[in-house]
């Protein structure tokens, strides 16, 4: 049998390495492609052809959401065992209390991270409810444990990050009694471009991150000698370690 998932803002970073990883084990893959000058995705399909299905996503947008689900039912897909909301943006992380703060980018960030991840789920609700694995990843960031937080700026991020949180929580309760099951989970600090330019400082490689999280999926959820005794939701990082909310 062959599972679907779908993971948005897959053009690089983590998102790229987690649809190449999911082809890897044999899913078929709706890959959220937002940025057009990046070819890497085009040259995945040449390897993978019929089983990964590029789709325009904008998931700070109705119309875009609404447009991708539409497009990936017309390819055939009925249902979606596995939904990854990766996408994400940074914003500004150097202004503080004191500085003038551009609130419209700021609402941009809100409305892409924490927003972005709650029109997937509600666009794609019932293609999840009536798939096998049922199951939602959030990757969300340390930045958004209220608990640990010992920043002073990145107000846009952090906000958001704490938000998609909560917007967790609240959709787990929801989807629950569904027999849907979902995952929070903070990637780690990777070598990616949110920042703008490739950030070789970081601890991980986008596919050391990318791998962490399917381990995770894999020892979780989706192994079926895995008997999951109760449902509950986890905020962890991709070493399966707990973070506080
Ligand atoms: N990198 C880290 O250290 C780190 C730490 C904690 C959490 N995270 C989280 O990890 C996830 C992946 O981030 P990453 O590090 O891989 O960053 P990334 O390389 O910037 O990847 C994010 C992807 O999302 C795309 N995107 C931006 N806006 C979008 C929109 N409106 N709709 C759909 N896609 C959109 C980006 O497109 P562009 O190519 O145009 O930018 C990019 O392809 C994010 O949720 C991030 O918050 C990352």
């Amino acid at each position: 049998m062959m599972f679907t998932a779908l993971v948005t803002g897959a053009d690089r970073g983590v998102g790229f390495e987690m649809v190449r990883g999911l082809l890897h084990e044999g899913y078929r893959v709706i890959a959220g492609r937002y940025n057009k000058q990046e070819k890497s995705l085009s040259e995945l399909g040449t390897a993978y052809g019929e089983r990964l299905i590029l789709v325009d996503l904008d998931v700070g947008s109705d119309e875009s959401v609404k447009a991708a689900v539409r497009t990936v039912k017309e390819q055939g897909c009925e249902t979606v065992d596995l939904l990854i909301n990766n996408a994400a943006i940074l914003g500004d992380i150097q202004s503080g209390v004191g500085d003038e703060l551009d609130f419209a980018d700021m609402l941009q960030v809100y409305n892409v991270n924490a927003l972005g991840a709650q029109r997937m789920t509600n666009a794609l609700h019932e293609m999840i409810v009536n798939s096998v694995h049922k199951l939602i990843v959030n990757i969300s960031s340390e930045a958004g444990s209220i608990e640990q937080c010992s920043r002073d700026r990145w107000f846009a991020y952090g906000m958001s990050k704490a938000a998609q949180n909560m917007q967790s929580k609240q959709v787990f309760n929801s989807m629950k009694s569904d027999g849907v099951r979902m995952l929070v989970v903070h990637p780690g600090w990777v070598q990616t471009y949110m920042r703008g330019a490739l950030d070789a400082e970081a601890a991980l490689t986008p596919a050391e991150s990318a791998n962490g999280i399917l381990r995770l999926i894999r020892e979780r959820f989706t192994d079926p000698t895995v008997v999951v005794a109760e449902q509950r939701l986890d905020f962890v990082d991709v070493d399966g370690n707990s973070w506080p909310w």
